[in-house]
């Protein structure tokens, strides 16, 4: 797909089949995340925690209780985790959103659904019991996480395309 046609496609999806990707789509996404840019990157990086592992999944998806699913059943979930950077307040998450965006989009052109998650990965900042099962890197915190997987509804084609940010020009 072009790129436009990508951006267009894009809507977080919050409902998920069974069916897991498979690991070439898995190692694209991964690609499209190293590809993004990098602010003061001598100073720690952004790191991938890959779960598969339907237990951890369920761990996850079930830290605000059983009523409701906080991952929304995605089969994937890519945890975008990174060490604390004292002296570029506010770098690390947007490092993580570079990250974030590119693989969302890499997710849409191969096909997939995703979700944006920021929320679970709060809880889970919380729960050092869980974030050593994880294996994430001591030091790291857990920033943000993309849900991704075969959505239970096929996406629409195209969105009007609008403008909804706010903008100025001088
Ligand atoms: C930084 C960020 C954090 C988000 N966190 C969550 C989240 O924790 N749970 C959730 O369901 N959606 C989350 N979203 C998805 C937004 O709700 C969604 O992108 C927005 O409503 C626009 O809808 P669209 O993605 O379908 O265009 C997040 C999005 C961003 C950019």
């Amino acid at each position: 797909m072009e790129l436009f046609d990508d951006m267009l496609t894009r809507k977080s999806v919050r409902s998920y089949t069974d069916q897991q990707i498979s690991e070439e789509q898995l190692q694209k996404i991964l690609i499209a995340a190293s590809l993004a840019p990098v602010g003061k990157g001598k100073s720690g990086r952004p790191h991938l925690t890959i779960v598969q592992d339907p237990q951890l999944l369920k761990e996850l998806g079930g830290q605000a209780g059983p009523e409701r699913n906080v991952i929304y059943g995605a089969p994937t979930l890519i945890i975008v985790s990174h060490p604390k950077v004292d002296d570029a307040p506010g770098i690390a998450a947007m490092n993580v959103a570079c990250v974030m965006e590119n693989m969302t989009l890499a997710a849409t052109d191969l096909g997939l659904g995703s979700i944006y998650l920021y929320g679970s990965m709060r809880m889970l900042s919380r729960n050092p019991e869980l974030m050593q099962k994880l294996g994430i890197p001591e030091g790291n915190e857990p920033l943000s996480a993309l849900g991704v997987g075969y959505g239970t509804e096929a996406p629409a084609v195209c969105k009007e395309m609008k403008k909804v940010l706010t903008e100025n020009r001088v």
